[in-house]
């Protein structure tokens, strides 16, 4: 007799707002909440764009900040810098760079005016060069094949999206090709790349963006050889 092995997901309870589910297990006395474990993370972590009133405690801010900054960098070069837009009248002028008006007029929520936080991720490529001239990198003599800034930037958009899970938040991102002007706007010097603009807060709907409905990719791993 064969036996079927049948697998039975239970999702970690959330605690909107209050508790984080992995700071839960600390904080609620004897009551037991497993922590998230990364596939759970993983699996919750999606592009939200429609966000509560409610603002994002300080200490959960601080946290998703530093955890953002902690990812690797080439050569530990650490070009990767972070401008956070606090006050309403700044993500404001976020979202009329991004056509706001326009895409709830065609029926999408009030996305970047009204996440209670916007970080823009930044990149600095004179990091790169200056640590890559220096005596040890040097010699590699180096004409950036892939410009390491780009990887970086991702690594910590990355570190931020799951961070922001991991303390019950949700964020989104806004990529760069639909806020002309932002540089400009907040005063970024010509030198450092402005790459997104990432929104947190809790969310009031998690529903995905139009591009999710395209599925998974097949094919993406080979082995051996492409
Ligand atoms: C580099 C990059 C740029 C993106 N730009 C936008 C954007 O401008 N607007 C938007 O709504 N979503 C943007 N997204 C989010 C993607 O649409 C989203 O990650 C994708 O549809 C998969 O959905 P999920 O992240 O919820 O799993 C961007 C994501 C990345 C990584």
């Amino acid at each position: 007799m064969s036996t079927k092995l049948i697998s039975v997901r239970v999702d970690p309870p959330l605690f909107r707002g209050e508790l984080s589910p992995n700071k839960a297990r600390r904080s609620i006395g004897p009551v037991q909440v497993p922590p998230m474990s990364f596939s759970d993370l993983l699996r919750r972590r999606r592009m939200v764009r429609d966000y509560q009133e409610q603002p994002v405690e300080a200490d959960k801010l601080d946290r998703i900040l530093s955890a953002a900054l902690r990812g690797p960098s080439a050569g530990h070069s650490q070009g990767v810098s972070l401008v956070l837009l606090q006050q309403a009248a700044n993500r404001l002028r976020m979202a009329r760079l991004a056509g706001e008006d326009e895409w709830v007029a065609r029926g999408y929520p009030a996305w970047l005016s009204r996440a209670p936080l916007h970080v823009v991720l930044c990149a600095e490529p004179q990091c790169y060069l200056q640590r890559y001239a220096e005596a040890d990198k040097a010699a590699a003599n180096h004409q950036w094949p892939v410009p390491y800034w780009y990887v970086d930037a991702g690594c910590a958009l990355m570190l931020l999206l799951l961070a922001a899970a991991d303390e019950g938040l949700a964020a989104g991102f806004q990529g760069i090709h639909n806020l002309p002007g932002l540089g400009a706007a907040l005063e970024i010097p010509d030198q450092v790349e402005p790459i997104g603009l990432v929104t947190l807060g809790y969310a009031a709907n998690r529903k995905g963006g139009h591009s999710v409905a395209r599925g998974p990719r097949p094919g993406r791993i080979h082995f051996e050889q492409w």
